[in-house]
């Protein structure tokens, strides 16, 4: 039987499991509001028809975007079956109103099983994000005149790689994590460097590469090509061919250069900061990656004014 929208055991089914999440006192579905443990419910209870009705895609969708909403809020995942356990409870008081109960169980099983791995995975992912994001605050906090660079970086490169349609990951955050082994004195130095400290500098993207490549080999890929140049300008390995994701790394970090006055740069406005990257369409960034940074402008706008530093005052 294929229970319809007005089904009342279906409703009943509804109203039941709610209550009993609402009742899970040492977990966030306690804090819920009713009506919001209903539409949960409800969406819980289509994905199990369509498992049951041989569709478990539904259901799958459902246990990733539970899994992830319960990740963020830190839950554990004991918390989360409790409410897999729930819907076994309300159902064995209904089983004529889902269908044989069985299956159904097959499908809970399965279910729990899918959560759990997922959750493990996801608190995996979580603890090297925290990582990863511990290491670039100790590099931002190095340069003082580029404080919070790397999260910036992420946060417009972001923007770029949507319009484009490309993953980029963690690699605007994790690109210039190599300048950890760059010397304050070079790294947060007002004047211009001397060829022997440019030398160093260069270096950064080689040193990214060796400390991403263990744990995340795609933003390892991504930083070492950062400063690398369709005209074969650019560094550390002089290579033309420079793949989409870390030429939009490169337009971001450019942005982001100019529009926080970095301390080799000075302020410059948002309109220069465009014409830019127009102006080195082809030579420094990809084609495809300058249209994207025009289509995106408009989005990126208000980001890239908040980088501006405050007017100084008269001394
Ligand atoms: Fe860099
Ligand atoms: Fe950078």
């Amino acid at each position: 039987m294929s229970p319809s929208q007005a089904d009342p055991n279906r409703e009943l089914f509804i109203n039941l499991y709610a209550t009993k999440l609402k009742e899970l006192r040492s977990t966030p579905y306690a804090q819920r509001d009713i009506r919001e443990l209903e539409r949960t419910a409800e969406r819980c209870l289509e994905a199990v028809e369509k498992a049951l009705a041989g569709d478990r895609g539904p259901l799958e969708r459902y246990i990733e975007q539970t899994a992830l909403v319960r990740s963020r809020e830190g839950c554990r995942s004991w918390q989360v079956l409790q409410s897999f356990d729930a819907f076994r409870d309300v159902a064995k008081l209904l089983p004529h109103g889902l269908g044989e109960f069985v299956p159904m169980d097959d499908v809970l099983h399965w279910a729990m099983v899918r959560f759990s791995q997922l959750y493990e995975e996801l608190q995996t992912e979580r603890g090297l994000v925290r990582m990863m994001e511990s290491l670039t605050l100790a590099l931002d906090s190095k340069e003082r005149y580029t404080s919070s660079h790397s999260q910036s970086v992420q946060k417009i490169a972001e923007k770029i790689a949507r319009v484009l349609g490309v993953d980029i990951g963690l690699a605007g955050l994790l690109h210039d994590i190599g300048k950890i082994h760059v010397p304050d004195s070079i790294l947060t130095k007002r004047a211009a460097l001397t060829p022997e400290e440019w030398a160093i500098m260069r270096q950064h993207p080689y040193h990214s590469f060796r400390i991403l490549s263990p744990m995340a080999p795609a933003a390892a890929s991504i930083s070492l090509r950062h400063h690398e140049r369709p005209d074969g300008r650019g560094y550390p390995l002089g290579e033309r061919e420079v793949p989409l994701e870390a030429s939009v790394i490169s337009a971001a970090d450019t942005l982001h250069s100019i529009c926080s006055s970095r301390s080799y740069r000075g302020y410059q406005r948002l309109d220069f900061a465009l014409e830019q990257i127009r102006t080195n369409q082809g030579k420094q960034f990809l084609p495809e990656v300058v249209l994207a940074v025009e289509k995106a402008y408009g989005d990126m706008a208000g980001l890239l004014a908040a980088f501006a530093p405050p007017a100084q005052s008269p001394a």
